[in-house]
């Protein structure tokens, strides 16, 4: 996709091909390209519009359905983030009285959207300028392209003073690739650090596995999960720092994207620096959700569940009774044996466990290959727990207690 194919689809012509491939998107690709053929649209403008319907498809899950009236690059929607997460950091800038926010490194601008629904004005600047036109197109599909203004260029350069909040989420890949690396970050780290001196309310979108010696002093960082899955972390700075560490435990109602309704929300805060206290392994063990891990709030936790860890090093959980928590996942254990795949496997086949489902903290073990190891036959279902307890590597069995539904809070 360049310029010309995106002016292209927006003249009449292309918004009568991007409506027929909207029709045959989601199928055969070979088909939906001879259908649009077919109805006499020409092979380029056809390629173009299909590959904007089969995005525009994928895009619904995190902008919601205004994304059917959208323009997408595959490394653009990879990108942007969830709209669960847009929506709240958006609410959270609001309620810190941020009115109008600069988002420097727009992408296609699912946080940009989430701020204008907020009622934030929003001035963004990206780099790349087919991203631009894209944003810029896509500011006015949402209806509310007078809360929006994209211009394409380097966010260096951009004039903080005119805006009283602002967001950064610095490209992470470059030639396709992950970068892990901060200081290869674009913009570039010093730059973004840096704003957090020059505007009292930044916010800056980072990779979950953020050092925590690069948090700034005095900020917050905080990790964000949805429906377990450890998806982003986000560094508060100046007025908008509220506590050391925070874990946000999202769960996406389903079907809503997050844009319509809000996620259910769960944070634990904390210092990030306690230690957990060390114990026995006790009959219920808990899979803490990855935010708190990476939160480094296993012990904050811990206190909240009267639980303890079997390793100082291994952020299992064990406790005598189960405490509903939507923080991880609670288990009961049947049985503690020191790793050995023999008696594994004997004890798995008197019990007539066909079905594993393994969870490893702490073990080099590749959970597929122990899998197909224990060569189970049986019909009954068991969790098995790879871990080290006292530096010796260990195996739990255990079986899931039923789940809860969320509770608000
Ligand atoms: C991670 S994406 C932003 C995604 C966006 N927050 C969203 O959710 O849709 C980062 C964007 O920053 C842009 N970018 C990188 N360096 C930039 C710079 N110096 N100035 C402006 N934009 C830049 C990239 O082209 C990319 O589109």
């Amino acid at each position: 996709m360049d310029l010309e194919q995106l002016a292209e689809l927006r003249t009449p012509e292309g918004s009568a091909a991007l409506a027929a491939a909207a029709e045959v998107a989601g199928g055969d690709p070979l088909a939906a390209a001879a259908a649009l053929r077919s109805a006499g649209v020409p092979a380029g403008l056809a390629a173009a519009a299909l590959t904007q319907a089969e995005l525009r498809r994928r895009a619904v899950g995190k902008f919601g359905p205004v994304a059917t009236r959208m323009f997408f690059t595959r490394a653009g929607l990879e990108q942007a983030t969830r709209g669960v997460v847009a929506r709240r950091r958006a609410d959270r800038l609001r309620a810190a009285g941020v009115t109008t926010l600069a988002d420097l490194g727009y992408g296609l601008g699912a946080d940009a959207l989430a701020a204008a629904r907020a009622g934030i004005r929003v001035y963004g600047v990206e780099a790349d300028p087919l991203t631009a036109a894209m944003a810029a197109a896509n500011a006015e599909a949402t209806g509310l392209a007078d809360r929006f203004t994209v211009e394409c260029g380097d966010a260096t350069a951009f004039d903080v003073d005119r805006v009283d909040g602002v967001f950064c989420d610095p490209a992470r890949r470059a030639s396709g690739r992950r970068i892990f690396d901060p200081n290869a970050y674009s913009p570039p780290w010093d730059f973004v650090v840096g704003l957090a001196e020059r505007v009292p309310r930044t916010v800056v979108k980072v990779a979950p596995g953020l050092d925590h010696a690069l948090i700034p002093p005095g900020g917050e960082a905080e990790w964000v999960s949805v429906d377990g899955d450890l998806v982003e972390a986000a560094l508060w700075c100046g007025e908008l720092a509220a506590v050391a560490r925070r874990a946000t435990v999202l769960t996406e109602k389903p079907g809503t994207s997050g844009v319509g309704e809000p996620a259910v929300a769960h944070e634990l805060t904390g210092s990030g620096t306690v230690e957990a206290p060390v114990g026995p392994v006790r009959r219920y063990v808990y899979d803490p959700d990855p935010a708190v891990v990476r939160a480094h709030l296993v012990a904050e936790l811990a206190g909240e569940l009267g639980a303890t860890l079997a390793d100082p090093a291994i952020a299992y959980l064990y406790a005598d009774s189960p405490t509903p928590t939507p923080f991880g996942r609670c288990l009961e254990v049947t049985d503690v044996l020191p790793f050995s795949l023999k008696r594994l496997r004997a004890l798995l086949r008197e019990r007539r466990v066909g079905r594993v489902e393994i969870l490893k903290r702490g073990s080099a073990l590749e959970p597929e290959k122990l899998r197909r190891d224990l060569k189970l036959t049986g019909n009954e279902p068991a969790s098995l727990v790879l871990t080290r307890v006292a530096n010796a590597p260990t195996v739990l069995i255990a079986r899931p207690l039923p789940p809860r539904p969320p509770r608000p809070g």
